[in-house]
């Protein structure tokens, strides 16, 4: 007896990638619930040579749904997961809602699988923000051999990490480039068209952006409190994988040589480092891919100890939707929920 699975955010971005990566893993599940706003009610989408009828999110009732994938931003699910949690079905949640919530666990399973165990307390685990998620994989073996103690990071993050408004506001904007058109930014507060915008979510108070405290407190939570990490998060007009220039400063000597040999066998990491032309990844190289791409390792010698990594992955994938999956067979492959229906 497998498990019924409800996804929310089913006709976004990051919920059709779910969907994919459900049916490519063979997730054992007798049934999959698509769902959305009222707006898509009705319409269709796609699992594996299947199709599933979408239904709106406020007529479903969660009572023998098992696993909730909630992807459809914050708002819904400051309401909804409580409600749902509350009916016994366990929610994986992509926003921020939860994230920093000391009864939910935030979980990297390459990282900190361990952790998700404690969901009990709220039945929500968060799944961490998409350039958090490539970070910390990349992050834990080399802090495992040497002990991180600071980390700088710069990233360069696709469109499709704001939802498929902000893919199609770069893809109307690129050709309104071409035609002459005039070109109004809506989802971004710049043209990201032919440009990059170093502002991503809202401001605070010391000047950083809500973005770049994420990168700190999600690393923080999942890997080591004493960690520092400063970062600056940019948009950049790529429209699938996040790309990250990453500074570490370890306790103990480690080696560029030494930190591709770790990252070649760590879960999760593919090493791409050749000293050649195109001997490194791209995002576009990433777009569709499951692993945390590193090139570009280089001992950083204005530093003691120091290293320089390039940090490419699939935001819709690792950085959500994969996660999210992953976090899923956690719970089922160590036996943490049981199918309703079975226990019934
Ligand atoms: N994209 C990334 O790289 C990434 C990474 C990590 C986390 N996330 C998070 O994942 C979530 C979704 O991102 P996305 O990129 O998939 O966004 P998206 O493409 O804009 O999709 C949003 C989804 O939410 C649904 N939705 C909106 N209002 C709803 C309502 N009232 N009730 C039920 N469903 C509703 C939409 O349904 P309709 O089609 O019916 O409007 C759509 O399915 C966000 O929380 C985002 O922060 C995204």
């Amino acid at each position: 007896m497998g498990y019924k699975i409800a996804i929310v955010g089913a006709t976004g971005n990051v919920g059709r990638e779910m969907l994919d990566i459900l049916d490519e893993r063979g997730f054992p599940a007798d049934e999959v619930v698509a769902l959305a706003s009222r707006r898509s009610q009705g319409t269709e989408v796609s699992f594996g040579d299947r199709t599933l009828k979408v239904q709106a999110l406020e007529n479903y009732d969660f009572s023998d749904t098992d696993i909730c994938l909630m992807s459809a931003g914050g708002t819904i699910s400051k309401e909804w997961s409580p409600k749902i949690g509350a009916k016994g079905c366990v929610v994986i949640d992509n926003s921020s809602a939860w994230r920093y919530d000391a009864d939910v666990p935030l979980i990297v399973p390459e990282v900190n699988a361990d952790a998700a165990a404690g969901f009990t307390k709220k039945n929500i685990i968060a799944n961490p923000n998409c350039s958090t998620a490539q970070l910390v994989v990349a992050l834990k073996p080399l802090h495992e051999a040497a002990g991180i103690k600071r980390v700088v990071v710069s990233t360069y993050q696709s469109v499709s990490g704001g939802g498929k408004e902000a893919m199609e506001e770069l893809f109307n904007q690129t050709r309104a480039v071409f035609v002459n058109d005039p070109i109004e930014p809506k989802k971004f507060t710049k043209r990201i068209a032919f440009n990059v915008i170093p502002h991503i979510d809202v401001f605070m108070e010391d000047g950083y952006t809500k973005e770049e405290w994420k990168v700190l407190a999600e690393t923080k939570k999942m890997l080591d409190p004493k960690i520092k990490v400063t970062c600056t998060a940019v948009r950049v007009p790529v429209f699938i994988g996040h790309s990250e220039s990453v500074n570490i400063e370890f306790e103990r000597e480690i080696t560029a040589d030494q930190a591709r040999d770790i990252l070649r066998e760590a879960p999760g990491c593919l090493v791409i480092d050749k000293h050649e032309d195109g001997g490194y990844i791209t995002p576009y190289e990433s777009a569709g891919e499951d692993a945390t791409y590193i090139s570009r390792i280089r001992e950083d010698a204005t530093v003691e100890n120091g290293l320089n990594l390039w940090v490419v992955s699939d935001n819709l994938r690792k950085g959500a939707a994969l996660n999210a999956v992953q976090i899923a067979e956690v719970l089922v492959n160590r036996g943490l929920i049981k199918p309703k229906k079975q226990a019934a």
